[in-house]
């Protein structure tokens, strides 16, 4: 993970030009943190299998936590969830304004397309995580999930519903994560598909607790801004707290068991993401 942050630090947008903020708006959020759940699950599969390709793997684990990180910049804009607070520092619209904070997002965006053309690696490997990542990204997944999101606020979803919007918000792009270093050390498409399944139940899983974690953190705790679910068709609002946990307990449990059948490379370099991010909800 040292490695990751290394080559984020070193290869953050830079440009020249005589706007007083630009770089600092496109790297701030960047620079404030976060877990890097989704460029640590492809780069530990690139680890389990092709250690060799760690390096060439890089960029494209950079390109998902641009657009993650993009995702993340819109979410917190007035028009969408309106928070101040996000990666323990004040939204970009709040430090700058409302502009730049569009526009940031929309930069992180395409350097993340920008990233996984450059990187060391096949074309024809590069094509496809393109692909993939456009997909679960963008229209197919997480700008889907996005609009439903705020579309529906105010408005009940079934639980149904409500799984098929996390599904597409959170866990497309979660399960993305590990298909695309899938791709990269060239599994055969059984494993791939074992484990974009895996992540999209991980990632159903992830936004469950998100949503427990807006329930029960301070904003102090979650670093952003919580207790913003109201209006939201979260897990909480829908079946309560209590039904919350123990649905993310039913899940974890269930990929804990399809996670003792993984290839032991792969079981060994995931394992310390997986008791870290399993039981988050306990
Ligand atoms: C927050 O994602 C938004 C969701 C999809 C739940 P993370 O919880 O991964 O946020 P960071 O990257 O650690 O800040
Ligand atoms: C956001 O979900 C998912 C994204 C695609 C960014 P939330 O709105 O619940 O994420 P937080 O709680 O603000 O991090
Ligand atoms: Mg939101
Ligand atoms: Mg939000
Ligand atoms: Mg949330």
């Amino acid at each position: 993970m040292q490695r990751f942050e290394a080559y984020l630090k070193a290869n953050l947008p830079v440009v020249e030009s005589f706007h007083p903020h630009y770089n600092n708006a496109l790297s701030e959020m960047l620079l404030a943190g976060g877990k890097r759940f989704r460029p640590m699950l492809l780069l530990s599969v690139v680890d389990a299998y092709e250690p060799l390709l760690y390096e060439g793997a890089l960029a494209p684990a950079l390109a998902i936590e641009f657009l993650h990180t993009y995702s993340l910049i819109h979410d917190d804009l007035p028009s969408m969830d309106n928070a101040d607070l996000r990666r323990g520092f004040p939204t970009l619209h709040t430090t700058y304004d409302e502009a730049t904070a569009i526009l940031a997002g929309d930069a992180l965006n395409s350097e993340a397309f920008y990233h996984i053309s450059k990187a060391p690696l096949r074309d024809d490997i590069k094509i496809k995580l393109v692909e993939l990542l456009a997909r679960d990204g963008g229209t197919y997944g997480m700008v889907l999930g996005q609009a439903i999101d705020l579309h529906f606020e105010n408005q009940l979803l079934t639980l149904e519903q409500v799984k098929i919007l996390h599904t597409n918000k959170t866990a497309k792009l979660i399960a993305t994560s590990l298909l695309m270093g899938a791709i990269i050390v060239g599994l055969e498409k059984k494993k791939q598909d074992e484990l974009y399944h895996f992540g999209l139940d991980l990632g159903l899983l992830f936004q469950i607790q998100d949503d427990i974690i807006d329930e029960t953190q301070s904003d102090e705790e979650a670093g952003k801004t919580t207790g913003n679910d109201g209006d939201k068709n979260s897990f909480v609002n829908i079946i309560g707290l209590d039904k919350s946990i123990e649905e993310a307990e039913v899940l974890a449990n269930n990929l804990e068991g399809r996670f003792k059948s993984f290839d032991k490379s792969l079981q060994k370099v995931l394992n310390p993401i997986i008791e870290q991010y399993l039981y988050r909800h306990r």
